[in-house]
């Protein structure tokens, strides 16, 4: 009998890591490796979009990102908004939604102000839904929901013998989006670094030794034929 592959994850999320490493590597400055890395960037929209992947969650800046000198801090929001000016166009094309999750207010003005019109212009699109994690660290998210759901209940609009997980799962960034089925991380780092820890509770995990800028759209596509062929079992035989 032919095996059966299961079906593509729906939410992939990755922590892009080595770009610094891939610069160094080349005698470079470390803004030229995330330069390039906002080349992968690309690729894994594209192989996502091949695939049929529904979501696609990055880890652009975190909290912690904030600590860096601050040339390449500065270096970081421009390209940011460079790429939001320079691609904006490009996501319109292929259909991508573009969404964004994180202490936004922090972000340089420059780079707000892009981000902010290209949500609001590709709204509609249908073909993937891809998460920028800007500023964000998942403890500082779980206290923020934390937040809500107090408020909520100060203002008598929830019930606290309603709150179960995915109650709670309401007050997250991420309310509304399916959880990530599949977390990839590059540079053959085995950390998970403050990023969607509620959402990935049941992900599958695919760490690949290339670094952010050489990862391309064939190794996207293999972490997602690695995940199809394992068996998830959510806890149960
Ligand atoms: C980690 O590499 C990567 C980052 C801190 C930033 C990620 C940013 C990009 C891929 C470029 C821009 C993305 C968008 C969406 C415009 P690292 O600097 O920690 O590498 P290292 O561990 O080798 O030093």
């Amino acid at each position: 009998m032919p095996t059966q592959k299961k079906s593509p994850p729906k939410h992939i999320a990755i922590i892009m890591d080595g770009n610094g490493r891939w610069a160094k590597s080349r005698g470079l400055q470390r803004w030229e490796g995330h330069q390039a890395g906002a080349e992968s960037v690309k690729a894994v929209t594209e192989g996502c979009i091949e695939a049929k992947v529904e979501y696609l969650t990055l880890y652009a800046f975190s909290n912690e990102n904030w600590n860096r000198p601050k040339d390449e801090v500065d270096a970081l929001m421009k390209l940011l908004e460079r790429f939001l000016k320079k691609k904006s166009k490009e996501l319109k094309e292929n259909n991508i939604r573009l969404q964004a999750i994180g202490n936004l207010q922090d972000l340089s003005p420059g780079a707000l102000k892009a981000l902010e019109k290209t949500i609001e212009e590709t709204q509609d699109n249908t073909a993937l839904t891809l998460i920028l994690a800007l500023s964000y660290g998942a403890r500082e998210e779980i206290v923020h929901g934390v937040k809500g759901v107090l408020s909520d209940i100060n203002d008598g609009k929830l019930d606290p013998s309603k709150i179960d997980t995915e109650k709670f799962s309401e007050y997250l960034y991420t309310a509304r989006t399916p959880d990530p089925d599949l977390l990839i991380r590059t540079s053959g780092e085995k950390r998970l670094s403050n990023f969607l820890l509620w959402q990935i509770s049941y992900a599958e995990l695919f760490i690949s030794d290339k670094l952010w800028p050489d990862f391309s759209k064939e190794d996207l596509l293999e972490a997602i034929e690695d995940f199809s062929d394992r068996e998830r079992r959510y806890g149960e035989v």
